[in-house]
């Protein structure tokens, strides 16, 4: 298996081996998160994010440091040459200059894609458009994996918005390489997007309904998710649907004990903050997992780990 040098643009690049390898590794370097390491010392990510982010940035950026590496880049395109009319390819071959990695979040679908054919250094998609969010697909498995002890046998629900949510699209394909069964549950206008539904479905057990309340008590793992109201052409079909689902505690009588509840992160309404005091409360953890993940991900690519 080979990682040195590699892209991260979409998760359907990566089989369930690799997969099951970069979980390993998360693990194994995971005490270095608290300890921190000089394994990347000289080494250089640059994060460059056409569209807001906290969490990938920053934990890209967290990752770097704690390996013993630096992080350079622009955070609102405004700031960059981008502002005057430079176009991607041109952004990718100055700053592939200056660094050894970089991570790209772009409005584009294909923009990832697009910034590796010009690169020489390997190119992470942190989100391009609608489309994809390849590591935070990482993380999700890695989080199951933690609280649940295998991926395999579970019950997933992927809820709310799964025509603009990238991560539940890298999510999805992801779950489908491991033998899970899927409930997709979002509102009509929101239906998991055709290309996703149906590369998954050829693999793995699928049930599509718009209400969540019949499916939660056989859920295992809930991951909720926001409504893209960035991504709506039209603010109109966005109020219909803006406040579709929300978890709360009385939501929470009628699933399983063990049901941990997971979010990528923003939350709007989608889940009450007395939620978070619940043992199923798990999208801080995921977080923390953020980090290790790209850890993980940063040794592998940079070739500080095999
Ligand atoms: C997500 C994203 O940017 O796609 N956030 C994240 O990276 N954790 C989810 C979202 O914006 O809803």
């Amino acid at each position: 298996m080979k990682f040195k040098g590699r892209d991260i643009i979409s998760i359907k690049d990566f089989n369930r081996k690799e997969i099951d390898y970069i979980l390993k590794t998360a693990e194994t370097i995971e005490p270095l998160a608290k300890s921190g390491s000089d394994m990347l010392h000289g080494k250089m990510l640059a994060t460059l994010f056409f569209e807001p982010s906290t969490r990938t940035r920053l934990s890209f950026e967290a990752a770097m440091h704690k390996l013993g590496g630096s992080a350079i880049g622009f955070a609102k395109p405004e700031i960059a040459s981008v502002k005057k009319g430079e176009n991607l390819a041109d952004t990718i071959r100055v700053v592939e200059n200056y660094a050894d990695v970089i991570a790209l979040r772009h409005p584009l679908e294909g923009a990832a894609r697009l910034a590796a054919e010009f690169a020489q250094i390997p190119i992470i998609n942190a989100g391009s458009g609608a489309e994809e969010h390849p590591t935070q697909a990482l993380l999700d498995l890695y989080t199951i994996l933690k609280e649940k002890n295998q991926i395999d046998r579970l019950n997933i629900a992927l809820i709310g918005d799964l025509r603009y949510g990238r991560t539940v699209h890298s999510l999805a394909y992801a779950l489908s390489l491991y033998d899970v069964k899927l409930h997709l549950i979002s509102p009509e206008l929101l239906r998991m997007r055709r290309e996703v539904l149906d590369a998954i479905k050829k693999k793995i057990e699928v049930a599509e309904r718009t209400g969540m309340e019949e499916a939660l008590p056989e859920i295992d793992v809930l991951y909720m998710t926001r409504i893209q109201k960035e991504r709506f052409a039209d603010m109109a079909e966005y109020a219909k649907v803006k406040s579709a689902y929300k978890i709360d505690c009385d939501v929470l009588e009628n699933v399983k004990k063990d049901m941990v509840i997971m979010h990528p992160l923003p939350r709007i309404d989608e889940i009450a903050d007395e939620v978070d005091a619940t043992p199923h409360a798990r999208y801080f953890q995921q977080v923390w997992n953020g980090i290790i993940v790209r850890m993980a991900l940063l040794a592998l690519i940079l070739g500080a780990t095999e």
